[in-house]
């Protein structure tokens, strides 16, 4: 037997959790616990998407449009079973599908919360082997417990979250969730299909390394935008280099950043002119794990992401998102260009 003690499981961690807070009824806890078995299974595909004629696209598009991967579907079908069977919460709204699915059986219309979700992050680096993700949202219901859920419980500026986080499917799979309190990390331990805590109480870096954006539109973006790129390209030697890096997948962004240090910038651009990821499937749930871990994370000069109220379930929003003094200085150089007329 190893005399080494063991790592404590997300399971047993969101259970000693409950027991820190007397009054908590559980039902954030057993949310979390059937996101991390959805997210179980889900990596199993991931990980067998090569050889098991899952890739390509599954002949449709999603509610915005874009090609939807076998995968995604996959994925999306997981969350959803386990979220329902869970009665923790009651109801929910995918990337993948237009409207919220209220939870009508009498366990779940008794919860208090509602999750929002996109199952699949990064779906087009299924097919080339980087990382992929899923990223979730936990707000409490404005509706009252006993009544279907409706759609104003979804829409609830992202500072109302209770919690949220990301599954990333990467060399390893990890499990980081953010509460009011903290942010946690767990690594999935493959020989006993648990998430185990690895990363406890996980801070942001005030400074690092990296920008993060696609380059491949730079002259698609705005002035602010692109004075703020510019800030990170050195013009002679001497100056400070930073690295550029994207990986395509916002999760894996992200979780670099959380680690490492940075920024990630996913702006307006040509067609896109409210920018291009969702407000409440991805840079919501986002922002407020960033902002947990000691970070910053903005909508625009003067417009912190986590207050904009959102009016429609598939919202866009541009985003600026990364380290504390990094932020700062993109914060500065996107409000010197508003205000020149
Ligand atoms: P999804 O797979 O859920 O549609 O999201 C992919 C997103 C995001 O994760 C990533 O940062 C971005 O798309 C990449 O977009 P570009 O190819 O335009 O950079
Ligand atoms: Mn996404
Ligand atoms: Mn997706």
């Amino acid at each position: 037997m190893n005399s080494k003690q063991s790592v404590m499981t997300l399971d047993e961690f969101t259970i000693q959790e409950l027991r820190n807070f007397p009054g908590a009824t559980g039902q954030l806890s057993g949310l979390l616990r059937g996101i991390g078995l959805a997210a179980k299974r889900v990596n199993v595909e991931v990980n067998k998407a090569g050889i098991a004629d899952i890739l390509g696209e599954a002949g449709r598009t999603n509610v915005q449009g874009e090609a939807v991967k076998k995968l995604d579907e996959f994925a999306n079908e997981q969350f959803i079973d386990a979220l329902r069977t869970s009665i923790y919460c009651c109801g929910m709204a995918s990337e993948e599908n237009e409207d919220f699915i209220p939870f009508l059986d009498e366990h779940s219309m008794n919860s208090k919360y509602v999750v929002l979700i996109d199952p699949l992050d990064g779906s087009g680096n299924i097919d080339v082997n980087i990382s992929i993700g899923t990223i979730f949202s936990v707000y409490r219901r404005i509706t009252p417990e006993g009544t279907p859920c409706k759609l104003e419980d979804f829409l609830q500026p992202g500072s109302a979250q209770i919690a949220a986080g990301y599954i990333i499917y990467g060399s390893s799979t990890m499990l980081v969730y953010a509460t009011r309190r903290s942010v946690q990390g767990f690594t999935l331990d493959p020989s006993i299909g648990e998430f185990c805590l690895s990363h406890p109480n996980l801070k942001c870096p005030a400074d690092g390394e990296i920008f993060s954006i696609n380059m491949g539109y730079y002259h698609l973006y705005d002035d602010a935008t692109r004075r703020v790129i510019d800030g990170f390209l050195a013009k002679t030697p001497q100056e400070r280099i930073y690295k550029h890096r994207a990986v395509g997948c916002m999760v894996a962004e992200i979780h670099r950043t959380l680690i490492q240090g940075g920024v990630f910038f996913y702006p307006a651009y040509g067609k896109y002119q409210s920018g291009r990821l969702r407000l409440c499937y991805e840079c919501n749930p986002m922002s407020f794990l960033v902002e947990k871990a000691g970070g910053v994370s903005l909508a625009a000069a003067a417009q912190r992401l986590l207050d904009v109220q959102p009016t429609r379930l598939h919202q866009r929003t541009p985003i600026f998102i990364g380290s504390s003094t990094m932020m700062e200085g993109v914060k500065a150089r996107l409000a010197a260009m508003s205000t020149v007329v």
